[in-house]
């Protein structure tokens, strides 16, 4: 085939490469290590030095003719990939929102939500730990040494032993959080931490798993007084209604002294709970001035510093609230349900706003 036949054949075949590795596929057959430019190349040795130097001219003319229409047809067809990636992708923001909304807000994120928001309106910051846990922080650290009768009464999911003999656990509630938060910060210290806990049990109000809300404030001057003022005022507007009935009770925590556990009354009326009403009471939080020996585990000195704490449960606020008689249903994943007790996606809770 002659030289010019040649490349009026590969022009064709790179102009007729629909994509980049159909044109790929010409380039190495063409001028590829074993390609039919290459191949023509090597006969130049066997040939006389002036055929040589006006075949070899030809030949690197040829390469470059072809080198040059290869990387123009390539330029076109990444531009069109990307036009047709493009034009694939498209979406019309112009258009409006579905007006149907599948999915509702979980009563239990929603009162999170809202507990997040008065908090961080009273100074609050929102802290984190882990879900499973050692036993130093959820236990030891706590001022509850191994052998102390709480450690039964929590029904701890613990986890299989390790070589050294601990086991790690499923924390028991999120007290763990305020022993990381001193380990981590100096005080003043103003701290929430929700999160999931949990606890072998089960009846009407409680789960295996359930949720915690943590309160902590370490400095050197926050006593009783502030605790009772500061429930007191969340209860308000977590309800939204004036007159709640709160039964503050002298109780018992290790890691609090003095302690006290709160319950808020309520009836129940047909499938409803109905708070501020009736005598019914549920104990909604525990609570108490930090123990000095976990203000010591936190590391800082029981002698300067002082503070409270307490653990409120974020599905009892909910059922109370939102009138749902059986803790249970809330981790059913029942559709029906949800769409009964669940919040609207875009409409977030806020002081401002309102919460509900
Ligand atoms: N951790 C306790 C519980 O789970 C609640 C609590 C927290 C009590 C903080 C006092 C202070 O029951």
């Amino acid at each position: 085939m002659s030289l010019q036949s040649l490349e009026t054949q590969i022009l064709n075949q790179i102009s007729e490469a629909a994509d980049e590795a159909a044109l790929e596929a010409v380039r190495v057959a063409a001028l590829g290590k074993k390609g039919s430019v290459s191949e023509r190349m090597k006969s130049l040795g066997v040939m006389e030095p002036e055929e040589r130097r006006e075949a070899g001219a030809a030949l690197n003319l040829l390469k470059d003719t072809l080198a040059a229409a290869i990387a123009a047809r390539r330029q076109v067809l990444q531009e069109r990939a990307l036009e047709a990636r493009l034009a694939g992708e498209k979406i019309d923001v112009t258009l409006p929102a579905r007006p149907q909304q599948q999915g509702t807000i979980h009563p239990v994120s929603q009162v999170w939500e809202e507990v997040v928001q008065i908090f961080g309106d009273l100074g609050f910051a929102v802290a984190e730990g882990p879900h499973i846990e050692d036993d130093f922080n959820n236990f030891t650290a706590l001022n509850i040494p191994p052998e102390h009768p709480a450690r039964q009464e929590h029904d701890t999911f613990y986890f299989t032993e390790k070589p050294d003999g601990s086991r790690m656990l499923l924390r028991t509630h999120t007290s763990p959080v305020q022993i990381r938060t001193m380990l981590a910060e100096k005080p003043p210290i103003r701290i929430i931490a929700p999160g999931r806990t949990y606890r072998c049990d089960s009846d009407m109000t409680h789960t295996p798993m359930f949720n915690q809300i943590e309160g902590l404030v370490i400095d050197e001057t926050t006593h009783l007084g502030h605790l009772k003022w500061m429930l007191a005022e969340f209860c308000k507007v977590f309800f939204e209604i004036d007159d709640v009935r709160m039964r503050f009770r002298a109780s018992h925590f290790p890691f609090t002294e003095p302690s006290m556990e709160v319950d808020i009354n309520y009836s129940r009326e047909g499938g409803r709970l109905v708070i501020g009403e009736g005598d019914s009471w549920l104990e909604i939080l525990g609570s108490g001035m930090v123990h000095p020996n976990v203000i010591r585990s936190g590391g800082h000195d029981p002698e300067r510093y002082q503070g409270y704490a307490f653990g409120m449960g974020l599905d009892r606020l909910a059922m109370l609230k939102y009138g749902i008689p059986d803790l249970r249903a809330f981790f059913e994943a029942d559709l029906r349900w949800l769409r009964h007790y669940g919040f609207r996606a875009l409409q977030t809770p806020s002081l401002a706003g309102g919460l509900s």
